[in-house]
């Protein structure tokens, strides 16, 4: 099956309100030249609102990088989904590795989040990982079942409106990424899973790849049959890096 290419920025906690503004122009106005392929851009929570401004009229499209599993009430801090699409979100992303280390997002909150999501109208980028401690002990695929469990239940209903991106945790930042056969060899087994529980599911589900994905990197890793785009970090912060890697997935 033919699927559509995405691209993913994530943005991260960077920038202010000038630099993601400037930031999202450039984007906008030379996502016009890949028509062929989806472009997002998940800034964090404050500059959603100058970012979705600046996207208005320009075929890339607004993410999140959380949201709230809750859908309204007392939780202080919180955004809820409804408050993303309400701004102009059509993504978000959950279960990223970094919420998951750092912020105590477990394997039933990240699928309670990409519940919540796809209620608002969302599409989850749902991220899946393994350590480099579980690559050296051989236990990635072990790992990736454990994360997959939720969404695989039920003949996979939570992915009926999602996309995964596979993100080895070990390739997140550091400039290491993973080989191109790394990456296939993952998202294969991704996709393999998938089909056991709905096969066509399997078959059009996108699955992204993230992980020092850069300009010099990136046609390599989207030319692997199975992955179908990037989750982009640190070289979505950059107009001209960014629009490279959208090129090479066009
Ligand atoms: P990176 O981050 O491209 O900076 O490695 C990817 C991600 O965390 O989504």
């Amino acid at each position: 099956m033919d699927r559509r290419p995405l691209v993913v920025g994530n943005w991260k906690m960077h920038g202010s309100i000038a630099s993601a503004r400037a930031l999202a122009r450039a984007v906008a106005s030379r996502g016009a030249a890949y028509p062929n392929i989806d472009i997002a851009i998940c800034p964090p929570f404050l500059h959603l609102g100058v970012v979705a401004h600046e996207l208005r009229s320009s075929r890339v499209e607004l993410g999140a990088q959380t949201l709230s599993e809750f859908e309204h009430g007392a939780y202080t801090g919180e955004i809820a989904a409804a408050m993303l699409s309400d701004i102009g979100c059509h993504w978000v992303i959950v279960g990223h590795s970094e919420r998951r280390a750092l912020f105590g997002d477990s394997i039933f909150a990240v699928a309670a989040k990409s519940e919540a999501a796809v209620a608002a109208g969302l599409t989850p980028i749902i991220c899946v990982g393994e350590t480099l401690v579980e690559r050296k002990n051989g236990t990635t695929n072990e790992l990736l079942l454990e994360q997959l469990r939720p969404f695989t239940e039920n003949g996979c209903v939570r992915l009926h409106k999602a996309v995964i991106a596979y993100e080895p945790v070990w390739a997140i930042g550091t400039g290491e990424t993973a080989s191109p056969n790394e990456a296939q060899e993952v998202h294969e087994f991704i996709r393999a899973t998938i089909a056991k529980h709905n096969a066509p599911l399997a078959d059009s589900i996108r699955l992204l790849y993230g992980g020092s994905v850069k300009p010099d990197n990136a046609a390599e890793l989207f030319a692997m049959s199975d992955v179908d785009g990037g989750l982009i970090g640190g070289a979505s912060l950059k107009a001209e890096d960014f629009m490279q890697i959208c090129g090479a997935a066009s």
